[in-house]
Order: structure tokens, then C-alpha cells, then sequence
């Protein structure tokens, strides 16, 4: 029963960002705020895109090497909020975040085109840049070394999934009189409830 639970908060979230996807009326409505915090609990927050969710959980692709990748490696506990403006709906999952396997992180890499796969080559990501044009003809360098050949993935280019321990959909009402609806991860198992706006 409690299992279900978890089953409908993904069905719910599928729904609402399939609608996203299907009306056209999102640019990205698969960007979400990703916050992490450092080891003394010191929160940050970005955009990335959500590549994939499902019961083992939401994905998204970074840099190791980069400051949310330093904060998840001390602290491994992370949230997402995505904000779907035109329906005035906010969704948000919360949990521990766990590395995908550099056979999965090679599988998807492929995937991507391949002046992405340049720039992660070039990127080094969250460090100082002295300038743009520096960036520019490190893409350059990149392009020139793998002339004629397949781009390979950089051991720090990988995926992280946020494994779910709270879900929580919030939908504007009028009045203010907003619906929140919390599915819970608990040591009984999944719970549903409502909670003030
Ligand atoms: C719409 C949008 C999508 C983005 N998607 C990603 C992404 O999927 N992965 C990523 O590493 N950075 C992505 N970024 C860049 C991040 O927001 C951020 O600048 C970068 O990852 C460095 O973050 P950090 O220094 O906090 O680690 C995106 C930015 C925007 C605005």
C-alpha cells in the first residue's frame, strides 16, 4: 500500500511534466533548482536539467569536480524544485543522491552532441576563467585533439540521482487557498497528506 504511494507521487509529477512538455508553454520544463549544501550545511542553488525519474529516482548530469559536486561529495543529501510558471505549479523532491555507474554515465554520453561533449572537455567547470576567448580556443584544443575520432567521457562527467524521501506538489488556488499535497518516505513507509498553504 505504502509502495502505491510512491507509485502515485511519480505518476503525479510524470503527469504534470508531460503536460509541461506536450503544450508547449515551457521553454525548459524539465529545469529545476538543485540545492546542495557543504559540509558545515552552507546551502547553494543552480539550474540543471532533469535527464530521467522513475522509481530508483530523479537524474541529472554534472561535472564531479564542480562546487554542487564538491557539496554532494560532503554532503550527499540534496533538493529539487521545479517551478512551472504558466500552470502556477511547484514540485518538490527532496533526498540522498547517489553517483550512477560509469557504464550508465558512457551510455547517455553518447548520446549528447558532440560539441556538448567539447565543452565538458573544456569546461572546468566552477573555476576561475581568465577570459571568454581562453574558453573559446580551449573548445578549440578539445575539437583539434579528437579530429577523426570519437569523443571519449571524462572520468568526472557524470550522473547523480536524487533518491526521493519527500515529494511534495503545491498548486496555486485562488484566494490563496493553495493546494500542498506531501508524499513522505517514513519508517512505516510512504505516507500522503495535505498541508496548509
Ligand atoms: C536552464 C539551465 C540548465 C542547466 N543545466 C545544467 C545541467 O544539466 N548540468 C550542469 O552541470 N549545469 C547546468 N546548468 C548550469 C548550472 O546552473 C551551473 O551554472 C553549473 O552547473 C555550475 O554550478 P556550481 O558551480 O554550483 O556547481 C544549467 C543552467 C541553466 C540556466
Amino acid at each position: 500500500m505504502s509502495e502505491d504511494l510512491y507509485q502515485e507521487a511519480l505518476q503525479e509529477f510524470g503527469r504534470r511534466l508531460r503536460r509541461g512538455q506536450e503544450e508547449g508553454l515551457i521553454r525548459q520544463p524539465t529545469a529545476m533548482t538543485l540545492a546542495t549544501a557543504d559540509d558545515r550545511g552552507r546551502p547553494s542553488a543552480r539550474t540543471v536539467l532533469l535527464k530521467d525519474f522513475g522509481r530508483d529516482g530523479f537524474l541529472f548530469y554534472t561535472n564531479r569536480e564542480s562546487r554542487k559536486g564538491e557539496q554532494l561529495a560532503a554532503n550527499s543529501w540534496a533538493a529539487l524544485c521545479f517551478y512551472w510558471d504558466p500552470y502556477w505549479e511547484q514540485a518538490v523532491v527532496e533526498g540522498p543522491v547517489q553517483e550512477v555507474s560509469p557504464v550508465e554515465a558512457d551510455l547517455y554520453w553518447v548520446t549528447r552532441s558532440r560539441i556538448s561533449q567539447l565543452g565538458a572537455w573544456a569546461s572546468r567547470q566552477s573555476r576561475p576563467l581568465a577570459s571568454r576567448s581562453q574558453l573559446i580556443s580551449e573548445v578549440a584544443a578539445c575539437e583539434a585533439k579528437y579530429q577523426g575520432s570519437t569523443v571519449p567521457r571524462p572520468e568526472y562527467w557524470s550522473g547523480f540521482r536524487v533518491i526521493p524521501h519527500r515529494i511534495e506538489f503545491w498548486t496555486g488556488r485562488s484566494f490563496r487557498l493553495n493546494d500542498r499535497l506531501l508524499y513522505e518516505k517514513t519508517s512505516q513507509g510512504w505516507t500522503a497528506k495535505r498541508l496548509y498553504p
